[in-house]
């Protein structure tokens, strides 16, 4: 490429995520200029520009030449580990833009962190974007769900970018859309992945109770989980968990996903989902019970010391000795997850509508759905359906009562509930199956007893109750009746 020719756009931050969105963007027919500190990182994002077909891309050592190489306005993605970071490339590079310029940051940011920036650019006559960018690597390369949100002006002016650049789905389009003001596009992706975690920690139980009370081998496994993905349970995770129980140990005899060591990580957006939904008022005790597993699941110690307790004391693995009719239990189990995955999305759904309340954002849940379908880490032949149920009622309450879901999760519930079950009767926890099966039956009841709770809460701090019958605001001296009555 000549060097004279101005690029369409630029990226900053050339780690896996940078360097692949840059090549995917330089595929697609946009000159791109690429920068990064270390620069031994741009020399290699060039050199495989040029062994993956001479793509139109060039490196730069320095910010400066780096932003002058791009055509106004510039537009420039950033993809660097958020927070600091984000504030010194932001630092870097704008002292080199000028009005009208626009950076985008790729990464998993907290929201607010980008409204704050979007205010700060927009001082210095720069727009801003906070884009969402899920798939892993495979995906910026070949195709990642966006969820760009901020200045619909610097959308607009990358949008043949993003159309390009995203997942394809036909019949659905690119997977990408204009978020919504703000940090609305980071807010989504960070909701994207509670509900990638909800998902993950259910399959984990599905897994869980296939082995240790089912006793299906790994080959078993990867059978099973091979054929759920021809149905309903299609999906992008349900599809790399099969191909993991197919994978031979190279180390040693055996496979190696009983190998890896059960201790899961994080980064934190399944954790600020969680926390947001507490600030809202939202029930996901769905994806809440995926995050409390990631936490008990990193005290190994702990656990290994209490397994040698409880076995001392006599509570042994006798309770997963339960006899079980094999294909039943394997058909039981894909029911029982489909039934919770609907649960934990009307969970993540509703925390995207509460915000976009709270925050005007005027969100489009079927939209998102449809943009989850491809590429993304979550994408599900079910996002179809969920896109449908908004299409049918864009102000559906919740999922669950959608006529669709509604007949769906009841025609499943009697094999969720064996599941659960037999997983409680034999010592095994699946705490996202049994959160979405409470979650369903607290939401289904017409009567809870929180008026238990109200009376117990005016009992002892006054703090009043409404009555069924009358309306108003209610107070008892519960104490001193109940010591009349004696
Ligand atoms: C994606 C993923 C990605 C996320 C990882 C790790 O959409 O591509 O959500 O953005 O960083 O999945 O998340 P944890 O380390 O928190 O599990």
């Amino acid at each position: 490429m000549a060097s004279e020719t101005l690029s369409r756009i630029g990226l900053a931050g050339l780690a896996v995520m940078g360097q692949n969105l840059a090549l995917n963007i330089a595929e697609k027919g946009f000159p791109i200029s690429v920068y990064n500190r270390t620069t031994s990182k741009v020399d290699e994002t060039v050199e495989r520009a040029k062994k993956e077909g001479n793509l139109p891309l060039r490196g730069f050592h320095d910010p400066k030449s780096f932003v002058l190489s791009i055509q106004k306005p510039r537009v420039i993605i950033m993809l660097v580990k958020a927070g600091a970071p984000v504030d010194q490339t932001i630092k870097t590079l704008s002292v080199h833009l000028e009005k009208g310029d626009c950076i985008i940051d790729g990464g998993n940011e907290w929201y607010e962190n980008t409204e704050r920036r979007e205010k700060a650019m927009n001082d210095l006559g720069l727009l801003y974007l906070g884009m969402g960018v899920s798939g892993g690597e495979e995906g910026a390369r070949h195709g990642p769900s966006l969820m760009p949100g901020g200045s619909f002006e610097a959308y607009k002016n990358i949008e043949d970018i993003l159309l390009k650049v995203a997942a394809q789905v036909p019949d659905s389009g690119p997977c990408v859309t204009y978020i919504g003001k703000g940090g609305s596009g980071n807010f989504v992706k960070m909701v994207h992945n509670g509900i990638e975690y909800g998902d993950m920690q259910l399959i984990a139980e599905a897994y869980d109770v296939l082995k240790t009370v089912g006793k299906l081998s790994n080959e078993e496994l990867h059978q099973v989980f091979a054929e759920w993905n021809k149905g309903e349970l299609l999906s992008f995770l349900i599809e790399i968990t099969a191909d993991i129980f197919s994978i031979k140990d190279d180390k040693g005899q055996g496979h190696l996903v009983d190998k890896v060591l059960d201790k899961t990580g994080m980064k934190g957006t399944g954790k600020w989902t969680v926390q947001q939904a507490a600030e809202l008022s939202v029930a996901a005790p769905t994806i809440a019970s995926s995050l409390d597993s990631r936490f008990l699941s990193g005290l190994k110690d702990e656990r290994v010391n209490a397994a040698k307790i409880f076995r001392d004391g006599g509570l042994a693995d006798v309770l997963c000795d339960q006899v079980v009719d094999k294909k039943q239990l394997i058909d039981d189990v894909r029911q029982a997850l489909y039934a919770s995955k609907i649960c934990s999305y009307a969970q993540g759904m509703n925390l995207i509508r509460a915000k976009s309340i709270e925050k005007g954002w005027d969100l489009k849940l079927g939209e998102l759905a449809r943009i989850w379908k491809g590429g993304c880490i979550i994408r599900a032949i079910f996002l179809d359906r969920i896109k449908k149920a908004y299409d049918r009622n864009p102000d559906l309450a919740s999922l669950l009562i959608d006529p669709e879901f509604a007949k769906e999760i009841v025609d499943r519930q009697s094999a969720w509930r064996r599941v659960v079950s037999l997983a409680i009767n034999s010592g095994i926890s699946t705490p996202g199956m049994c959160a979405s099966l409470a979650y369903f039956d607290s939401y289904r009841r017409e009567s809870l007893p929180a008026n238990l709770v109200q009376a117990q809460r005016d009992y002892f701090g006054a703090h009043t109750y409404e009555r069924i019958d009358v309306e108003g605001s209610f107070h008892t001296e519960w104490f001193k009746l109940a010591k009349l009555k004696i």
